[in-house]
């Protein structure tokens, strides 16, 4: 006869099994794996393209791709910040990588994508990390206290810009994945996840991203292919970095922590990580608290952050 308490107790056993799988996956994830970012290091003269990335998290992730072999394409909007990033990342030494730019604010419309990417046409870019985005800081403004122009370049800037390069990027994408695995990987936010107060724009921008990132992975993985094309959504908890001069924490890296924790997941399968271990933890908790109080607490820090932010400006 099985008694009440055994029946309890493999009940028990079975409710626990996603928690246990869970915590497993997360050891195994952001302590025991081993980083497959030299997957991406295939063809001839393999390039990866990262924007944004004259400073904070691109810069970092640049340097850091640089370090292990790669080729590069940066993206920024300032020459005289992008030739000095060059110049510190040529500095690192080592060896004779290729570093090559472009220049473009994300923040307008109308640019000539085919135009832009040109010059880099004919290389093989196995890597692209779509870094360039942002929301200003937190202001007070509401929606209806913003002017349309506004909307559009912050959309622009965290959206369209990401979409619309990498749009014009796919077909070369697919000709590098023909001999090896290539990876487009997306900035997100854990904003995204929450949509603060005051951040609601952004944080649907970022949520575009994930979206995106799903959609474009059933295109090329499920759909057309396997084309070798495949795409994550990065969820970013906060980061030191030159427009988020938050102190650095157990929660918050410095840009160059972040970098690592990057190059670290890279190429892990998911269409969806958090780079970094404590930014999943936070994630966990969020999930656990339930929307009410998670919006409860996070309005009453929005409003402390507001007043900060205008006081420091
Ligand atoms: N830091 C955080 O706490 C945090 C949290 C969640 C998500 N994120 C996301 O992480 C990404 C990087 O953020 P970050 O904190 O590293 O930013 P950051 O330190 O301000 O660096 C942003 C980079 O993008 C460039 N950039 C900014 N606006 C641009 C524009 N309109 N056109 C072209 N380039 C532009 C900057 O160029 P200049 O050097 O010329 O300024 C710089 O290279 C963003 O997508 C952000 O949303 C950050
Ligand atoms: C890209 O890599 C392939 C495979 O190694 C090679 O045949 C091709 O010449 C490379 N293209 C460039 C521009 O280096």
């Amino acid at each position: 006869m099985v008694s009440v308490a055994d029946a309890l107790a493999v009940l028990g056993v079975i409710l626990s099994l996603p928690y246990l799988y869970r915590f497993t996956y997360f050891i195994w994830l952001y302590f025991l794996r081993p980083t497959k970012i030299h997957h991406y290091l295939h063809g001839d003269a393999p390039y990866a393209f990262v924007t944004g990335a004259t400073d904070g998290i691109g810069k970092a992730t640049a340097a850091e791709l640089y370090d292990r072999g790669f080729n590069l394409i940066l993206h920024g909007r300032n020459e005289k910040k992008m030739q000095k990033v060059i110049g510190e990342l040529r500095a690192r030494g080592n060896r004779n990588a290729d570093i090559q730019y472009v220049l473009a604010d994300a923040t307008k419309s109308g640019h000539d994508f085919e135009k832009l990417i040109a010059p880099f046409k004919e290389l093989n870019i196995t890597l692209v990390i779509h870094n360039v985005g942002g929301s200003n800081g937190v202001q007070p403004e509401r929606l209806d206290e913003r002017p349309e122009d506004y909307i559009h370049s912050l959309v622009h800037w965290n959206a369209l810009f990401p979409l619309l390069l990498t749009r014009v990027l796919l077909p070369q994408l697919r000709r590098s994945a023909k001999h090896g695995p290539v990876l487009v990987q997306f900035v997100g936010s854990l904003a995204g996840d929450i949509s603060p107060p005051r951040l609601s724009i952004y944080a649907a921008s970022k949520r575009f991203l994930e979206a995106l990132t799903r959609g474009l992975d059933n295109d090329e993985h499920y759909f057309d292919g396997p084309t070798g094309v495949r795409f994550t959504y990065l969820a970013v908890g906060p980061v030191n970095s030159a427009s988020m001069p938050q102190k650095p924490s157990l929660n918050t890296p410095t840009s160059e922590q972040f970098a690592k924790a990057i190059i670290a997941r890279t190429g892990c399968g998911l269409r969806r990580v958090a780079p970094y271990a404590m930014h999943a933890i936070s994630q966990v908790v969020v999930e656990a608290l339930g929307q009410r109080t998670v919006d409860y607490y996070t309005a009453e820090e929005m409003k402390t952050l507001i007043k900060t932010y205008q006081k420091s400006a």
